[in-house]
């Protein structure tokens, strides 16, 4: 899935700088840019999908929310079963701003979710409920809060194919990223690497051309991105923008 990881260790100072890489590249996945449907247009959104991953998009982003946890309402299990009755092939990543989950996921794991990724305080037994995602055929994520503490990741390692980082509140697009996400993701990727696990770091919420280099930097391989792309007229553009800012950052940073 998505392109081919890019090689980093030539760029970097030997010896340490060559060890610290090899062992940062050995956790890190290919990276991908996930666009979130949120920002597009609703009218057409079957056409949307199609155009946004022709544009290079890699996984599509449904945000799912209640009018409860979150204060919006956006789509439901039969939103994620029309795209794949329309033919989008490409993983669906659904993320759960919903209380309570479970019914939730049963529901959108029937609908074709790839990545299914709630809230912890939406569940009030969050073991079971990514054991219940992962019996259901998708991968499990955690989704935190920018003020959610990491310490509810201690326990569930074995059971995670996903984190990801809210870099807003959640609940609307085109909001602002706020700054301090860059040090937690920084220590989720310590985080990931000192767990051994194969998880995933996605980053959610107020991401574009000119910051994605810094997330990807502190650790995201995972890139959520809703209204840099969709309020501009060619998607393909942005995409391309931001793989070029990644490429940079990892020949001029690592
Ligand atoms: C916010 C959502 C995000 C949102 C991101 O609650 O989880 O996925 O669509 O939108 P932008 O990229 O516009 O911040
Ligand atoms: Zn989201």
């Amino acid at each position: 899935m998505g392109p081919a990881k890019l090689p980093r260790i030539i760029y970097y100072p030997p010896p340490l700088g060559i060890m610290a890489v090899l062992i940062r590249d050995f956790f890190m996945h290919d990276l991908l840019i996930a666009p979130s449907l949120l920002s597009a247009d609703c009218a057409r959104l079957g056409e949307e999908a199609v155009r946004v991953l022709e544009a290079g998009g890699n996984m599509l982003h449904l945000d799912v929310m209640d009018n409860h946890y979150v204060p919006n309402l956006t789509f439901g299990p039969l939103v994620c079963e029309a795209l794949r009755n329309y033919g989008i092939k490409a993983p669906i990543d659904v993320h759960l701003m919903a209380h309570p989950v479970d019914r939730l996921i049963v529901d959108f794991a029937k609908a074709g979710a790839s990545y299914i990724t709630f809230h912890p305080e939406c569940s009030e037994h969050v073991d079971r409920s990514l054991d219940l995602i992962r019996k259901h055929g998708c991968k499990a994520g955690l989704a935190l809060n920018p003020a959610t503490n990491l310490h509810c990741l201690e326990y569930v390692w074995d059971k995670l194919d996903l984190i990801l980082i809210m870099s807003v509140n959640p609940g609307f697009g085109g909001q602002q990223f706020i700054p301090s996400t860059l040090t937690k993701l920084k220590k989720t990727r310590a985080l990931i690497m000192e767990s051994g696990k194969d998880v995933r770091l996605a980053i959610d919420g107020g991401i574009k051309v000119d910051n994605i280099a810094d997330v990807a930097e502190a650790g995201a391989d995972t890139f959520i991105v809703g209204s840099a792309i969709f309020t501009q007229p060619n998607y393909a553009k942005v995409i391309t923008d931001m793989r070029q800012e990644l490429a940079r950052d990892l020949h001029g940073k690592a």
